[in-house]
């Protein structure tokens, strides 16, 4: 890991030195978070192939629950890699990337984004940044990199570095100053795995834009006010197909069992434990891989083990509880 100092942690000029752009990526390769600039808004970044390293991201956002992240990558070669393109895609890559539109897409096969970035769902939103400080810090990782705007949950995106050291200070290993974001609002969001295509947020690119490439996409954002319009709410997060039993101290022969920590109550038809050594951060980046491997036919439940409430237990609690909730009826009734 490089070593931080309160004089280097954050560069204090818009024309970021080579230097500075090779210590944020080693930050990142290392596992920490850099702030970066994009073209709409600072992000929080993290390398997006390291499980925990994005653990941490919601850790130092202190959000509340396991919400999506976008991947950011350097072109629309490397986002061939990770997810799958249609036509649809093709058209909108070629008109606005780079540049402040997020697609969601089906996570591909080969994809390398952690599971808890996606927040276990088949998809994976991705997005190619227009920003010159972005795309050089991506270039020289190599990697893709997910990244929230960088404030704290519930706060103000950052449209500056002043932003983000205000709002999340000393939860960045480094903050890249790359002067003020030249959008100001979040990307656009649109879902690509549904027909007609649906936008989730509105932001850097129009409705009437997107609508001239591949014809009017649904505004996911005018549902009645009944229904949900929060992206983060619609995005249905991954859901087990079966039952989960909250706060088990003991599990039945026909029950999966997800564990925490040293001591696992025994007799499990399966178990697997998001961390045998009870760290928080290393449950988070386990959770939604753990449970797909625990969600299978042969089995009749899934109970899971009491997890801390503190730190990114919160997280993971509401996750779990959600997961845990009665499913509503799917949707056509009266
Ligand atoms: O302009 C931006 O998009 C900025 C910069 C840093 O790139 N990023 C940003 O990220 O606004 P964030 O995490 O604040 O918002 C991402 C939104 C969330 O509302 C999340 O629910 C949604 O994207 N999202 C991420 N992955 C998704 C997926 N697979 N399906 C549906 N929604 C997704
Ligand atoms: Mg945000």
């Amino acid at each position: 890991m490089p070593q931080r100092s309160d004089a280097e942690a954050t560069t204090t000029h818009a024309d970021v030195s080579a230097a500075a752009v090779a210590e944020a990526a080693a930050w990142l390769r290392a596992g920490g978070l850099v702030a970066f600039p994009t073209e709409t808004v600072y992000g929080l970044g993290a390398d997006a192939t390291q499980p925990e390293a994005v653990a941490r991201i919601f850790e130092a956002k202190g959000r509340p629950r396991f919400n999506p992240l976008i991947a950011h990558v350097a072109d629309t070669e490397t986002a061939r890699a990770h997810a799958a393109f249609d036509s649809r895609a093709d058209a909108l890559a070629a008109a606005f990337w780079p540049g402040p539109l997020t697609l969601v897409l089906p996570r591909s096969a080969h994809c390398g984004v952690a599971k808890l970035a996606s927040a276990g769902l088949p998809s994976l939103a991705v997005r190619v940044p227009a920003h010159p400080v972005a795309q050089r810090l991506l270039r020289a990782l190599g990697r893709p990199v997910v990244a929230p705007s960088a404030n704290a949950s519930g706060r103000l995106s950052p449209t500056t570095a002043e932003h983000v050291r205000h709002s999340l200070g000393a939860r960045v290993d480094m903050i890249l100053d790359g002067g003020p974001c030249a959008v100001g609002v979040e990307s656009t969001i649109l879902d690509l795995t549904r027909t007609p295509a649906v936008i989730l947020r509105h932001g850097g690119i129009s409705r009437e834009a997107l609508a001239e490439v591949i014809g009017a996409p649904e505004d996911a954002t005018a549902a009645p006010a009944d229904r949900p319009s929060a992206p983060g709410q619609l995005a249905s997060h991954y859901a087990p197909g079966l039952p989960l039993r909250l706060n088990a101290r003991e599990v039945r022969p026909d029950e999966g069992l997800l564990a925490f920590g040293a001591d696992e109550p025994g007799g499990a038809a399966l178990t697997h434990n998001l961390s045998p050594a009870g760290d928080l951060r290393e449950a988070a980046a386990n959770l939604f891989a753990h449970l797909h491997a625990l969600d299978r036919p042969d089995l009749a439940g899934i109970a899971v083990v009491p997890i801390p409430a503190e730190g990114l237990g919160a997280a993971i609690n509401d996750r779990l509880r959600r997961a845990a909730a009665p499913r509503p009826a799917s949707s056509g009734g009266t």
